[in-house]
């Protein structure tokens, strides 16, 4: 089954959020946008919030977060519990977030990287699984620092 994704950027992050919108749909993913919708000036924290609360609430199966360089919509997210959203550059850095840090929600930068490595970094992201193994029992200690015992 094609998953459920949840999108969100600042005015920064709109054209790239834009493209890959479109991308994942034509791959058949649902995508849940919260905007924005233009290039007006926008707060990162609202999307970020937006974004991180279906992840939370397990409306989506993962979260795509974008701002200018990536950072504050970071910041913001993992200030949710559960929340574990990882900034990637490269797509080995999303093979690892995924693989290592079980990451739930792709961060992305929407000024220091193009569109096609964006793609790739999202393809990868999406067809990656959490390995599991030794670093199910590091998850499980950034979760107690939330206060969350349980996965
Ligand atoms: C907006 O100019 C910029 O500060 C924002 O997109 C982001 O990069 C913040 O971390």
């Amino acid at each position: 089954m094609k998953k459920r994704i949840s999108m969100g950027s600042d005015h920064a992050g709109y054209q790239l959020k834009e493209y890959l919108k479109t991308k994942l749909i034509e791959e058949g993913f649902s995508v849940l946008d919260h905007g924005v919708d233009s290039e007006e000036l926008a707060d990162y924290p609202d999307y970020a919030e937006k974004v991180a609360r279906d992840v939370m609430d397990e409306r989506v199966d993962f979260g795509i977060l974008i701002c200018g360089t990536g950072l504050g919509m970071s910041i913001a997210a993992n200030k949710f519990k559960g929340i574990r959203a990882a900034l990637c550059l490269y797509p080995f850095m999303a093979e690892l977030a995924r693989k290592h840090n079980d990451a739930n929600i792709l961060v992305l930068s929407g000024r220091l990287i193009g569109r096609d490595l964006a793609w790739s970094i999202v393809r990868t992201f999406y067809s990656t699984e959490f390995e599991g193994g030794r670093h199910e029992k590091r998850i499980r200690k950034i979760m107690k620092f939330e206060g969350c015992e349980k996965r």
